[in-house]
């Protein structure tokens, strides 16, 4: 079935658009790897740290497997480990659980701000214990966090501050891009990213270099150098073939997030108009990257069926928050646990969003979104 306004289907991203403008760059960055047979770190890999460390004006990036490995080897080049809590929330993906567990740490969820679904820091500050050891926010949706406000609490803990800015290359905060806002940062390069790889593909960026060179060491079995292993890590590594993939993509990185948010404040605007619909409040100091456009609605579910039947697609990020999966129940925390948290995963809603996308394709949704809210 076609949508009623102009018959095409709106995608929620549209990876074959962005492919199209690149493909040639991207082809002869990897006919470059595959001819040097470069596979392994390297020249490719070097090339893409330092370009993604001068991107977010940090001192170092470490190209690592993927967002989640960022997240694990992070908290290893901490030290944190059994017997330690980290808080973070219970509306992102697994794997920001998932690594702390992994860590061997214990997760500690803290309910989000109704207004910017980020942490809440004062939920935050309640959460903390004798054994917490880090907060690990998320720049959920590529909008940044309320940072000022957890470094302080950070500072009076003497706690680590661990960004998961998996969804938010290039989002700034008082001027600052995120990275560098805390003791370290994860972003994922997983395909659907801002800055997305042909595959899988993280980076840990930080301005310690105790940190950065620690991580260097786990992403590659725990040694400096070849056969003399200093620790027990991982295998690791960011792929070559892949850094240079992403070498290509930075170079456009920043007018992508800058369509971003000219789309994002197209629907913002378009949107203001509709009743029962509420967008996501940015904060005055933050400059967001809208990895994701999400309103939230009551009669989510309805719409969402209603724009599929139009042909436009839509996602949920997320509908079930963390503590409600069946793999963390052991925590304890059943419904009700996290109020703000369980009303955002019944009511988000994202819609389109990516750079390639025309103002008519947005006044296409947004069409077929009055239509069906009352
Ligand atoms: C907030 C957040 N944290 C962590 C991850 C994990 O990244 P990856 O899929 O690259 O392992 C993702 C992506 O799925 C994410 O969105």
């Amino acid at each position: 079935m076609e949508n009623t306004i102009t018959g095409e289907k709106i995608k929620l991203i549209d990876l074959e658009a962005q492919h199209q403008v690149i493909q040639e760059e991207v082809w002869a960055a990897m006919r470059d790897v595959i001819e040097n047979s470069a596979f392994i770190l390297g020249r490719h890999v070097k090339e893409f740290e330092d370009g993604f460390a001068g991107f977010c004006n940090a001192r170092f990036a470490t190209g690592v497997a993927s967002g989640t490995d960022a997240l694990i080897l992070v908290l290893r080049a901490l030290g944190i480990g059994p017997g330690d809590e980290v808080v973070t929330v219970p509306n992102t993906a697994f794997p920001t659980a998932e690594a702390i567990t992994l860590s061997g740490a214990r997760v500690v969820f803290a309910d989000i701000s109704p207004e910017t679904l980020n942490i809440d820091p004062g939920a935050a500050e309640k959460k903390i214990t004798k054994k917490t050891r880090a907060i690990m926010p998320v720049h959920l949706y590529g909008q940044p966090v309320e940072m000022e406000e957890l470094k302080e609490l950070c500072q009076s803990y003497n706690l680590l501050l661990i960004e998961d800015a998996a969804q938010a290359h290039g989002a700034e905060y008082k001027g600052q891009r995120v990275g560098t806002l805390g003791d370290a940062a994860c972003f994922s390069f997983y395909p659907a990213k801002n800055l997305g790889a042909y595959g899988d593909g993280g980076a840990v960026v930080t301005n310690d270099e105790r940190i950065a060179d620690k991580v260097r060491m786990l992403r590659n079995h725990g040694r400096h150098e070849k056969y003399c292993h200093e620790i027990e890590g991982y295998n690791s590594r960011l792929d070559a073939l892949q850094a240079a993939i992403l070498s290509v993509k930075l170079k456009y990185l920043d007018g992508w997030n800058e369509k971003r948010r000219q789309h994002a404040q197209y629907y913002d605007k378009l949107l203001s108009s509709v009743k029962n619909v509420i967008t996501t409040k940015v904060l005055d100091k933050a400059k967001p990257v809208y990895h994701l456009y999400v309103i939230r609605i009551r009669d989510r579910d309805l719409l969402r069926k209603k724009l599929k039947e139009e042909n436009i697609d839509t996602g949920i990020h997320y509908p079930i928050p963390l503590h409600l999966q069946p793999a963390l129940a052991y925590l304890g925390q059943g419904k009700g646990s996290f109020p703000m948290a369980e009303e955002a995963a019944s009511t988000v809603l994202s819609l389109p969003l990516y750079p390639e996308m025309t103002k008519e394709q947005i006044e296409t949704v947004v069409a077929a979104v009055k239509q069906h809210v009352k």
